[in-house]
């Protein structure tokens, strides 16, 4: 006994024991599916941006179908049952409110393609989530009307409140 447990230590000192961790039987290995799910988010390059494009006016009238039902008519959030819409389209172009607070468009436009509109995510094609990203951006004094919007030009536009923040300096190895 006395030297089953001195072995245990010398397993644990080693760190044998902690690097293997414990095993809680939790959860499940998640599918390739459901990762990729996951890593399409957090898209600040744009190199996973899917194939599409959208200019602000083809976004307004998507907008005045899905979206206002809860984010209101001229993108001013609103009170809904599933929890407070915020609001979209900024009144001062100048602050950070609304959007305007987003660090980069292609958030944006990932949230609007994989989680909106609440309720019915992942309905909007490419080219829909494109215009509403591309009619917000107008809306809120970022793009030109003009702008087309697609995998190239969104990561290019910088947000009024970019460089209130920067990424996590690159860690080596
Ligand atoms: C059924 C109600 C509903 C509909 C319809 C809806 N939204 Fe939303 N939206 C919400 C709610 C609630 C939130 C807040 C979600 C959260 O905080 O997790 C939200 C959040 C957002 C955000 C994030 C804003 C931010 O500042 O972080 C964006 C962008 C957005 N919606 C765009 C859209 C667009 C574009 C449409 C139309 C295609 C749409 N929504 C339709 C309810 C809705």
């Amino acid at each position: 006994m006395r030297r089953y447990s001195i072995f245990l230590s010398a397993l644990f000192l080693t760190g044998a024991v902690a690097a293997e961790g414990p095993v809680f039987h939790l959860g499940k290995t998640p599918t390739d599916a459901e990762i990729q799910a996951i890593d399409t988010l957090a898209d600040q390059d744009g190199k996973i941006l899917p194939k599409g494009r959208g200019t602000a006016a083809e976004g307004g009238g998507i907008f005045a179908r899905r979206c206002v039902v809860c984010h209101g008519l001229n993108g001013e959030g609103t009170d809904t049952p599933a929890g407070v819409a915020p609001m979209l389209i900024a009144e001062d172009k100048q602050g950070t409110e609304g959007i305007r607070h987003l660090h980069f468009a292609t958030t944006l436009f990932s949230f609007i393609y994989r989680a909106m509109p609440m309720n019915e995510e992942k309905s909007l094609s490419e080219d829909q989530a494109y215009a509403l990203a591309a009619f917000l951006l107008y809306r809120n004094g970022v793009i030109q009307e003009d702008e087309e919007m697609n995998a190239k030009s969104l990561p290019e536009v910088i947000m009024p409140n970019r460089d209130a923040w920067s990424p996590p300096p690159e860690t080596s190895g």
